[in-house]
């Protein structure tokens, strides 16, 4: 049986990090799967979750099962972080645990099939694992362009999407610190959003994978809530795996904006059910980690200046990138207005291997690099060999 199956490429992103393992040069520059990293190179646990999980050795009495929506402290205590001063929206928000925003994202696309939604819209380029689960689920892919070519967001291609969507129809946007571009949409564009979404009723899912890491985590999370603001129902997609560093453990949740708490309840138990046929039940640790920093003042004071601290490192190397002015025909100078870890480079297939091969420097075929894995020290190397390869 096994030999009617045909062999398929790992995942490009994933792949990555074996090659770049694999390479002996001691300076090479690793700009390939989104993870912080520190000015050595490093990507520590947070000195908060470290004195979360020992609180959690000392605490926990119990492995026994939860039920499929998981550790229900941890996805309430995120809800002011991420929906603000009224968290539950006058109890029209609840959610569930889910495995890492991976699972988050599976899951509201599945459930919008099952309610449902045949095409999705989306900005492209995107995350490559949105369209990997959209085709696994049999949803169609309805591509608009994410970005202009001036490095800003296209704002006329998303409310043409809006607008022009069929009743089957959702559209999946990105909180902040957009994957891959990093070009967000600014304040008024998301009133803009909000505002065709609510006329169109065109269904909005929104992935918010890096709050925090942006322009802070108050701000990181104002377009999703004008979003909410204004429209009867959504779906929200929400990952701790950057935001505390807790990428193996898999952390996640994903929110519903439902009418009243009665479509709450029903889509929950759609979701309850979908879940429980797919993973069953999240991992735990992650989350009882978020919950106890989250309900532990000191400890989320401590999180929040690491988060500060990983933001403003980030931002550094953007002013620097930007300073530098270009690296060869590439223009740097956007880096500098844009968030997150991410940034897409003009540079072609051909050109991305040559930074591999020849300078040791790796980043995903797209162009795409990992912000955080620059540092002051590699940052005139990378900017001389790009400057070598894309003349
Ligand atoms: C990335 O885009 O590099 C991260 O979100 C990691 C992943 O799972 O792809």
């Amino acid at each position: 049986m096994l030999d009617r199956l045909s062999p398929q490429a790992p995942d490009a992103l994933l792949a990555l990090i074996r090659l770049h393992d694999a390479d002996p040069r001691d300076d090479k520059i690793d700009l390939g799967v989104g993870v912080y990293r520190t000015e050595d190179g490093n990507t520590p646990v947070f000195a908060a979750v470290k004195a979360a999980e020992q609180r959690l050795v000392q605490e926990q009495d119990s492995k026994s099962y939860l039920g499929p929506e998981g550790d229900m402290g941890f996805v309430n205590a995120l809800m002011p972080h991420i929906f603000g001063a009224d968290p539950t929206m006058g109890g029209r928000i609840s959610g569930m645990q889910t495995p890492g925003g991976t699972g988050a994202v599976r899951l509201a696309l599945a459930l919008a099939q099952k309610a449902g939604v045949k095409r999705v819209h989306m900005g492209v380029p995107s995350w490559p694992n949105h369209a990997q689960i959209l085709a696994d689920l049999g949803l169609e892919l309805v591509p608009f362009d994410h970005a202009s070519p001036d490095g800003t967001a296209n704002l006329e291609a998303v409310l043409d999407a809006i607008v022009n969507a069929g009743v089957e129809d959702a559209v999946l946007l990105h909180g902040c610190c957009h994957n891959p571009t990093g070009i967000d949409y600014t304040a008024d564009q998301w009133e803009q959003i909000a505002e065709a979404l609510a006329q169109s009723g065109t269904f909005p899912i929104i992935d918010s994978a890096y709050q925090g890491l942006g322009q802070g985590l108050e701000a990181d999370a104002a377009g999703l809530r004008s979003v909410l603001a204004k429209v009867p129902e959504a779906f929200i997609a929400y990952s701790c795996d950057k935001n505390f560093g807790q990428y193996r453990d898999r952390v996640g949740a994903f929110y519903i904006l439902g009418q009243d708490s009665k479509a709450l309840e029903t889509a929950f138990s759609n979701a309850n059910a979908l879940a429980r046929a797919c993973w069953s039940m999240p991992p735990d640790h992650g989350g009882a980690v978020v919950r106890l920093i989250l309900r532990d003042p000191e400890l989320t004071a401590m999180w929040m200046a690491e988060l500060d601290d990983m933001r403003g490192r980030m931002r550094g190397v953007r002013d620097a990138l930007a300073a530098a002015g270009s690296a060869g025909r590439i223009d740097l100078t956007p880096l500098g207005t844009q968030n997150g870890l991410f940034a897409m480079l003009p540079v072609t297939k051909e050109e991305v291997a040559q930074l591999r091969e020849g300078h040791g420097i790796y980043m995903a075929a797209s162009g795409r690099i990992n912000i955080a894995g620059l540092t002051m020290g590699n940052l005139p190397k990378f900017i001389a060999a790009l400057a070598a390869v894309a003349h």
